[in-house]
Parts: C-alpha cells; sequence; structure tokens
C-alpha cells in the first residue's frame, strides 16, 4: 500500500501535471517573437496565450452570452465573479474587460497563477481581476460572495463533483448563476489518450452529461441553459495553434500533436463532448 505521506495528494499530482518552471519568462518571450510589445501589451494580444479551453475566446464570449453577462445588473453594480481552475487568467481578463466583471480567479497551479498576475498586470487589470492559488475543492471564500462561478474546462482531474459543486453552491449568493464549459464523456468511454489534461485514466475523471446534471438538479440547482459545444471546441477540428498558443507552451509540439490525433478520433467515435450550461442557485 502507499503511504499517505510520501504519495501525492491529487491536488499535488494535478499541480505537477500542469506546472512548468520559468513559465512568466516562456510566455513573455513567447509574446515577443509574436511581435508583441510587452510593455503595451492589450488583453486582444493575449487571446491566443491565455484561453487553455478547446474554442479558445469565441468560446468564452459564447459562455458569457449565455450567461447573460451582456445584461446590466439590477443595481448598475458590477458583477463579482469566480472564476474556478482560471488558469493564465484569460477569460478573467475577458470578463472584466468586455463585461466589466470584477473577477477573483483561484488556481491550483502556481505557475499559472505567477504568469496570470504578470499578464493581468501588463494590461492594466489588476484592480478588476485578482488570482490567488487555491483548491477548487476548498474555496477560500465565505458564503454567498458571489454572483457567479465561472468556469472553463477545469474539472477534469477532480473526482469529487459533489465537494466540487457544493463549494460552488455555498459561495454562490442565492439567485446567483453558475456558468460552465466542461469536457464530459461520450456514448463509448475511455476516451483515447493523451487528451490535454490526462495521458491516461489516473488523472481523467469526467463524467457523462446526465450524471453531472442530475447532480446539480439534487444540489438544488437550477438548469437555464445546457448547450453541446464539442464541434466548436475540440482541437481535432482546430487549424494548429501558433507558436505563442498556450497549448504549445505548456504541452509542446509532440504532445500537441499527439493530444490533436486522440482528440479527432474521440470526435469520430463519440468519445467526448463539451458542454456549455448555465444553472441559476435559488
Ligand atoms: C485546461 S486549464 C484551464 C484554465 C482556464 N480555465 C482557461 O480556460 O483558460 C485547467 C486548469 O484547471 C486547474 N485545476 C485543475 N484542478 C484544479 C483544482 N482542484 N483546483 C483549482 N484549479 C484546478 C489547473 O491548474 C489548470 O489551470
Amino acid at each position: 500500500m502507499n503511504d499517505p505521506a510520501t504519495t501525492p495528494s491529487d491536488a499535488e499530482r494535478t499541480a505537477r501535471y500542469w506546472g512548468r518552471e520559468d513559465l512568466v519568462r516562456v510566455v513573455l518571450d513567447a509574446l515577443r517573437s509574436a511581435g508583441k510589445d510587452l510593455d503595451a501589451l492589450s488583453a486582444d494580444d493575449l487571446a491566443a496565450t491565455d484561453q487553455f479551453h478547446g474554442g479558445g475566446r469565441p468560446a468564452t464570449l459564447r459562455l458569457a452570452e449565455l450567461a447573460g453577462l451582456h445584461e446590466p445588473t439590477a443595481d448598475g453594480t458590477p458583477r463579482r465573479v469566480l472564476d474556478v481552475g482560471g488558469g493564465l487568467g484569460g477569460p478573467a481578463r475577458t470578463l472584466a474587460g468586455r463585461f466589466g466583471c470584477i473577477v477573483t480567479v483561484i488556481d491550483l497551479t502556481d505557475s499559472y497563477v505567477q504568469v496570470a498576475q504578470e499578464l493581468t498586470a501588463r494590461v492594466g487589470f489588476s484592480e478588476r481581476v485578482t488570482h490567488r492559488v487555491g483548491d477548487a475543492l476548498d474555496l477560500p471564500f465565505p458564503d454567498a460572495s458571489f454572483d457567479v462561478v465561472w468556469t472553463q474546462n477545469s474539472g477534469m482531474n477532480i473526482a469529487d463533483k459533489e465537494t466540487l459543486y457544493r463549494g460552488f453552491r455555498r459561495v454562490l449568493r442565492p439567485g446567483g448563476t453558475l456558468a460552465f464549459q466542461e469536457p464530459m464523456a461520450g456514448e463509448l468511454s475511455p476516451p483515447h489518450f493523451p487528451v490535454m489534461w490526462a495521458d491516461d485514466e489516473s488523472m481523467h475523471h469526467v463524467w457523462a452529461p446526465e450524471e453531472v446534471r442530475a447532480l446539480l438538479g439534487r444540489l438544488g440547482f437550477v438548469e437555464r441553459v445546457w448547450e453541446y459545444a464539442t464541434e466548436s471546441t475540440s482541437s481535432g477540428n482546430a487549424p494548429p495553434p501558433p507558436p505563442h498558443a498556450v497549448q504549445r507552451l505548456i504541452m509542446g509540439d509532440e504532445k500537441l500533436a499527439a493530444i490533436a490525433a486522440a482528440n479527432r478520433r474521440n470526435l469520430d467515435e463519440g468519445r467526448s463532448c463539451t458542454v456549455h450550461a448555465v444553472f441559476s442557485r435559488p
């Protein structure tokens, strides 16, 4: 049997899977090589580099539209958003820049949080977007402190979905909104590996859409939108990402090609799907 004192926790393993050494330098060098002026960066300059999910920024904007973030709030104050597993912060800066949201981002991976802070400062969003290291399964926020819980492609390493969604419910105010983009199981399982988030089944924790829906219903969430975004978010359908794309910087050329090939097969064989969904917390 493994000794718990020497066996990494799921969280440590996940952070190790995603984390990269010296990532701030790697990302800034890639942006410079792509012709970006590092002293005058805009959120638009970052679109290829900071949206770490299938479908890129268009998928973020689509989910925001489905969640109604373009509509004014009842009292005119900005929405307080928690982005769970927010990575390098691209979705958060998009929600702040396009919809005036005040966004708190939590992510397990320290090197991503460092990059996120650097990019947020460089585009001048530090007053609207804050980043911290933390675990989605243990959200360090008071009850009912957010209007929106947002998450894109971040739950796939998390086996304990009930604790995850209970936490989302706890930190949402009554009437608040849960919006997510999430890869889920297809008709056939398992998928071909590697997928972006796992090399094999040991870190692959995706549920079937109906299981997720049933759990959210049991927890009292009320479904507003459930939209399949499988085709538009699959890298099996997308052109190869540019050298400064986050996927390339994190995974490297060889692994990324293997992931795209596996994605293509998973798509063709119905072994995965991606959902855009919006729920209300009563
Ligand atoms: C594919 S990236 C998505 C990043 C971001 N949501 C985006 O769309 O650009 C997956 C992210 O989930 C984070 N993550 C995975 N498990 C987590 C957990 N238990 N708590 C917090 N973050 C987690 C990883 O650190 C990683 O940044």
